[in-house]
């Protein structure tokens, strides 16, 4: 069986940072599975370059357009989320673990390559509808064609690819086991950050954390992260960017970590 982990970079390069990241987290993990790289035509050439250094297989792929206008102009950041899409083209493929370029690995997930398509965890704000930014999927150009004939036909609850992917896979929630990801393998990192701040839940359940998802700050566009996972977001990019490390702010990011836990206590007591 051929196996890959895919990752989208497109709309520019604005998560190319999450890239870096994730495929340092990746390494980490000590999987020796191929990374995938889609980029759209924009990603420039020198940034190419050095993500294939850094061990990425680049494949260009077309974006695929948001088919809903109104999302478009409300939430930008949605705006080509459906170019992920393409990863059912990756039919060299026989199995892919599709990540969101905002993730983080935190422990070795190949045993994600046993799971059937379609396989996810439960999103954090429906958690009977699964969350696309990790799936396990099997390429299939038929596949691909069904969704795009379908795009035009089919709403989408959150105007993006989760709520077009929950349609086209309808019934995850009461699908069979194999198909339901336990949350640690796409855990928000709000979450993780919570569970942190409180010793009993961290001892428990720590070991089930592998999969971390910056659903809402992204560390390295908002300075502080007031939301959490700062600091091991922070400590994977420096891995790839030794030269932009400083212990000054290593501090600083544990700092924003440690204000997190401290309101946590200050509002749950
Ligand atoms: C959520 C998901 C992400 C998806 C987006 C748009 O943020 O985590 O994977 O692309 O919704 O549907
Ligand atoms: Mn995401």
């Amino acid at each position: 069986m051929k196996k890959a982990y895919a990752v989208t970079l497109c709309n520019g390069e604005g998560y190319l940072p999450g890239v870096e990241a994730l495929g340092s987290s990746l390494a980490s993990s000590g999987t020796t599975e191929p990374k995938v790289l889609m980029v759209t035509p924009e990603v420039r050439m020198v940034t190419r370059d050095r993500l294939a250094a850094q061990g990425w297989i680049i494949r260009e792929i077309a974006p695929i357009p948001n088919p809903n206008p109104a999302t478009q102009r409300m939430l930008p950041r949605f705006s080509a989320a459906y170019t992920k899409l393409r990863a059912w083209q990756l039919t060299d493929f026989d199995k892919v673990v599709l990540l969101d370029a905002d993730t983080l690995v935190m422990k070795n997930v190949d045993d994600l390559f046993d799971r059937p398509e379609l396989a996810a965890a439960p999103d954090f704000f429906l958690p009977d509808r699964f969350n696309s930014g990790v799936m396990v999927i099997e390429p299939s150009e038929s596949i691909f064609d069904r969704m795009i004939h379908a795009l035009g036909h089919e709403q989408s609850y959150d105007g993006g690819d989760q709520g077009f992917l929950n349609l086209f896979f309808a019934g995850w929630y009461a699908s069979s086991i194999e198909h339901r990801l336990p949350t640690g393998y796409n855990i928000a990192h709000f979450i993780y950050q919570f569970m942190h701040s409180h010793a009993s839940a961290w001892k428990t359940l720590q070991h089930e954390i592998k999969i971390v998802h910056y659903l809402v700050q992204k560390p390295w566009k908002s300075h502080p992260t007031l939301t959490g996972a700062s600091d091991i977001w922070w400590s994977a990019y420096f891995k790839v960017h030794p030269e932009k490390a400083e212990s000054l702010k290593h501090r600083l990011h544990e700092a924003e970590d440690w204000s997190f836990d401290a309101l946590t206590h200050l509002f749950v007591g």
